[in-house]
């Protein structure tokens, strides 16, 4: 069963599961397992490759505290030893946040009691991006870091709704104009590699089931390949998913 809660693009044209139901639906831990004829087969593994390295540069000291801001089930939290502080919070009904997020997007902890923010898959479902973003910049010390990457080209994926994409320049300026110095910026997955998967998602639905395996290991084969062929810089402008490191000075 496709679930509403997909972190990468719920595809659902139903659109009905059950609140209750997000967090048992294809989360990130369940999509790390996804086997080479998942229709998100190529992201699903290029997304953490790509995210691993980054999460090295918020530099987080041994015993410090980093919030992940829009959590889930905390795919990240493997990035940082135990001996961090790590703080989940995400709306309510997500038993794996110790942290419930506001009505108005909020998140009650204190200013600058954090080394690091993440917000992975976050900020394409926040309906105010600058608060959040503000949020965001307050909740951190001075010189701490921010590890936020959302979408640049990508299909419509709810959770619990779906109201932004960036482009690069875009995705620069928002951060920017919260306050923060973007430090490094990255994209995962070239334009060509996500032109062909924007061509899966497309034909996904008139597929037959019994034939979508198929069609997944194809398409996500030829992705890979594709991809390899555009360099950083090219994905630099035009991603399936933008990453950036942000500093708050
Ligand atoms: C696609 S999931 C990403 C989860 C996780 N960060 C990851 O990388 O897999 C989007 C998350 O954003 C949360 N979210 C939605 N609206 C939010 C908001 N206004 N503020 C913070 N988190 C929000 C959802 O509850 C969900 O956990």
């Amino acid at each position: 069963m496709e679930g509403r809660g997909d972190t990468l693009g719920s595809l659902n044209e139903s659109y009905s599961t059950p609140l209750a139901g997000r967090y048992n639906l294809d989360r990130p831990s369940d999509l790390r397992a996804a086997p080479p004829w998942h229709r998100l087969a190529y992201i699903i593994k290029a997304l953490p490759a790509g995210l691993e390295p980054l999460a090295n540069e918020l530099r987080v000291p041994p015993d410090g505290r980093v919030l992940d801001y829009g959590c889930a089930d905390a795919p990240y939290r493997r990035l940082f030893p135990p001996s961090v502080d790590y703080v989940g919070a995400d709306l309510p009904g997500n038993p794996v946040a110790s942290v419930e997020i506001g009505a108005d997007g909020t998140v009650p902890v204190a200013s600058e009691s954090f080394d690091a923010v993440l917000s992975t898959q976050v900020l394409e479902h926040v309906e105010h991006p600058d608060l959040y973003l503000g949020e965001c910049w307050r909740v951190l010390r001075p010189g701490g870091r921010m590890l936020l990457s959302t979408h640049g080209i990508m299909v419509h994926h709810p959770d619990p709704v779906d109201y932004w994409r960036w482009t690069c320049e875009g995705l620069r300026r928002v951060v920017s104009s919260a306050g923060f110095e973007v430090e490094r910026f990255e994209g995962i997955m070239g334009l060509a590699a996500t032109g062909i998967q924007l061509v899966q998602d497309g034909i996904w639905w008139r597929v037959a089931r019994p034939l979508r395996p198929v069609v997944a290991l194809l398409l996500q084969s030829i992705i890979a390949v594709v991809d390899r062929l555009q360099g950083p810089a090219s994905r630099r402008h035009n991603a399936l998913v933008f990453a950036l490191i942000a500093r708050k000075p």
